[in-house]
């Protein structure tokens, strides 16, 4: 008997053709493909900012350090929040130098200007020694876009680029039913890396390396093909369903016991796992039953969720740099962008946000155990300097400076791809269309 292929299987309906452009080095090593990207790319997407809930109040700003940019976004007195470069209009110092803060006036540390939350200029010293007169309520600082989903604030420096929620379609109808405008970011660590940030979109857009660097999910995630959904959609952002509380399809973990990591899934449920032995594919539908009934007891609201939602992984890949991964009880930011003026180098983001749940004092985070309110865990480290970033981010890295290394070999050809890595593909020929034919 033959066994049946193992097939990467896209939905009918969002799938798109690529042409098979060769994936060279020089886009993760040449500093004229880094170039290219800041003109070429990177005004031309929306990026997360931060959190709503950082800015509660008029004054209250959030910086966002993207490579040699930056912006910082302003909660108004209207409610309504503003995004600027943190450039003086004076004579360029920046304005903002920390994370998070609140202010009547931000004012510049070089000569003293001084501007409203709204970014008009109130402030300057000697005002009446400026060739065309007083400069304030005159000049402003520069705006650029700024917009909300959920519990995010996103700018853009394009005006061009589509609205936000169009932008990101389909992710807020088909994130809905999770209420992510009340969760809560627990965790938001960060480190600088020794690679360029593509390798790690790249490992994001393919599951094809679950069996070797992630072995640990084998046994609660079903990682094998043609189990697997992937998506595609014509924005450039995709989408993979991972079924979960069932083990692998790669190898046999159904008809014997059922493994750790589905086991202690079950119980958390109140489910005998002993009872699924020789069917623990059936634990999924039990699981669903068992938070549909007791759920509401715990504190969890599931009920805009469907079935899939409850037991299953919903990774979302936003072009070009952002991945949003979904449990109904966690939602993972995962991101790399690049580094001010070195190709090989990047910053990897994560962060981890929790639906509030009544009574509640903690959570299971990626680093262990935080309280559940805002930012209980925030830092930003060197990675290999032994600080963790999350026990599966931490295996996703960790093949990065070796890929990049490896990249810069003479011998290194071209990617040779599998189908289930079509969005690897994608991706890049995406890119080639917005970066090739420009100068750096
Ligand atoms: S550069 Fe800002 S006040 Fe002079
Ligand atoms: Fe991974």
């Amino acid at each position: 008997m033959t066994a049946e292929p193992m097939l990467s299987r896209y939905s009918k309906d969002f799938d798109q053709p690529v042409r098979g452009d060769t994936i060279t080095a020089d886009r993760y090593i040449s500093r004229e493909w880094m170039e290219r990207e800041m003109k070429y790319l990177w005004p031309k997407v929306w990026h997360l900012g931060g959190l709503v809930a950082e800015l509660e109040e008029e004054g209250d700003f959030i910086r966002h350090n993207f490579a040699k940019e930056s912006v910082i976004m302003v909660r108004q007195a209207d409610g309504s929040i503003k995004a600027f470069y943190n450039s003086c209009p004076h004579r360029g110092n920046r304005l903002v130098l920390g994370d998070v803060g609140s202010t009547p006036r931000i004012t510049c540390g070089y000569h003293g200007w001084q501007f409203d939350p709204d970014g008009t200029l109130v402030h300057v010293q000697d005002p009446d020694d400026f060739p065309n007169g007083n400069p304030c309520g005159k000049v402003k600082l520069s705006e650029l876009r700024c917009d909300t989903w959920g519990p995010f604030v996103f700018w853009c420096m394009d005006d061009d680029v589509a609205p936000l929620h169009e932008w990101l379609a389909p992710f807020p109808q088909r994130l809905a039913g999770y209420r992510l405008e009340n969760w809560v970011r627990v965790l938001n660590v960060s480190a600088d890396c020794d690679f360029n940030w593509k390798i790690i979109r790249d490992n994001f857009n393919e599951s094809y390396h679950l069996p070797t660097i992630h072995p640990e999910l084998s046994t609660f995630i079903n990682d094998g093909l043609p189990t697997t959904l992937f998506e595609m959609y014509p924005s450039g952002h995709n989408s993979m369903w991972m079924v979960g509380h069932q083990a692998t399809t790669r190898k046999d973990y159904v008809s014997g016991d059922v493994p750790p990591g589905l086991y202690e899934a079950a119980e958390a449920w109140g489910i005998d796992p002993k009872a699924y032995r020789g069917r623990t594919a059936d634990i999924r539908q039990a699981v669903i039953e068992a938070k549909r009934k007791f759920g509401p007891e715990r504190g969890y609201d599931y009920t805009n969720m469907s079935d899939q939602q409850l037991v299953d992984y919903f990774h979302c890949t936003l072009f070009p740099n952002l991945t949003i991964t979904m449990s109904p009880e966690q939602c993972q930011i995962l991101r790399t962008e690049p580094h001010p003026t070195d190709p090989e180098k990047c910053v990897f983001q994560h962060w981890c946000l929790y639906p509030p749940v009544k009574g509640m004092k903690e959570v299971e985070t990626p680093v262990g155990k935080a309280p559940l309110k805002h930012d209980a865990i925030h830092r930003h480290s060197t990675y290999g300097d032994g600080v963790s970033l999350g026990f599966v981010a931490d295996q996703d890295l960790s093949i990065g400076t070796t890929q990049q290394q490896g990249l810069n070999s003479r011998g290194f050809k071209g990617c040779i791809l599998s189908n289930q890595e079509k969005r690897v593909q994608r991706f890049h020929e995406l890119l080639n269309d917005m970066l090739c034919g420009k100068e750096g």
